[in-house]
């Protein structure tokens, strides 16, 4: 058995191919999800990637949760905080409501994901801490305040853990995907997404798996001098 990952939202979009992705390179990997049991169980089926149910705005329940991952399949040694919602709406008629929900799931959320499995990567003296923000979180977004904070917040998480981490062997760094074929901007109404498209110098959306691929290097013994950066995978819409 492969070193344990875990990856949060890692049963649907851009964190079901990160979940594949782990699983075909040999990692043994938890998938989270926080609310569609159905699709869980197709996707256990589909992949024998085990799903555990949580909701990683809870403190408690993440570290339950994560403390039962650790007694099914052992140690987490590479953990994707992945899990991300989005309430968009122009600020003058955002509510607090939207700005509470993504805050407490996009940003607090990696705070508690990561930090229960933090104390175990420093004794064993190592781990992989990849934390999925977005070109959002870079350059901001017309209707999502919220998120384009929460996503600039994670950067600042990875930059300050990749310092604390590395005398211990733990690396951590974050992937900003631009517009990738998933759900979240499926949602997004087709006249905007079209214009969307247009600014993306590649012609297209990404694909799930072209972020996968970089979790997956990520996670890598080969990687292991990579640490606090940031990888943008947005076709060019973006350079920072
Ligand atoms: N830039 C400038 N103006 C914009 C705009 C933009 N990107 N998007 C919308 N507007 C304009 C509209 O044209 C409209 O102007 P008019 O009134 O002059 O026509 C105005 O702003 C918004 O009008 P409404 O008050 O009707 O807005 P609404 O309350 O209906 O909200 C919306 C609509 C939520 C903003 C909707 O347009 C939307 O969802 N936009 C997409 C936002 C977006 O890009 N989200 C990213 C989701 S994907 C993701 O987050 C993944 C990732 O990490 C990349």
């Amino acid at each position: 058995m492969g070193r344990v990952a875990l990856v949060t939202g890692g049963s649907r979009g851009i964190g079901a191919a990160i979940s594949k992705a782990l699983k075909a390179a040999g990692y043994t990997v938890a998938a989270t999800y926080a609310g569609n049991d159905e699709k869980a169980k197709a996707f256990t089926d589909e992949t024998g990637i085990k799903t555990y149910k949580w909701n990683v705005a809870d403190y408690d329940s993440s570290k339950a949760g994560i403390a039962q991952v650790e007694v099914d399949l052992g140690p987490i040694e590479i953990v994707v905080a992945n899990a991300g919602i989005t309430r968009d709406a122009p600020f003058h008629k955002m509510t607090p409501e939207q700005w509470k929900e993504v805050v407490d799931t996009n940003l607090t959320g990696v705070f508690n994901t990561v930090h229960p499995i933090w104390p175990g990567m420093r004794e064993r003296k190592f781990g992989r801490v990849i934390v999925i923000s977005s070109i959002n979180g870079q350059k901001g977004q017309f209707a999502q305040v919220n998120y384009a904070a929460t996503k600039a917040g994670d950067l600042g998480i990875v930059k300050s853990l990749a310092q604390e981490g590395a005398r211990a062997g733990i690396t951590a760094n974050a992937v900003c995907p631009g517009y990738i074929a998933t759900e979240m901007v499926m949602a997004v109404p087709e006249k905007v997404r079209e214009s969307i498209i247009g600014q993306i110098p590649a012609g297209r959306l990404g694909e799930p798996e072209e972020i996968a691929r970089i979790v997956a290097f990520l996670a890598s013994d080969d990687a292991g001098f990579i640490n606090g950066s940031t990888v943008s995978a947005n076709g060019g819409q973006f350079f920072v």
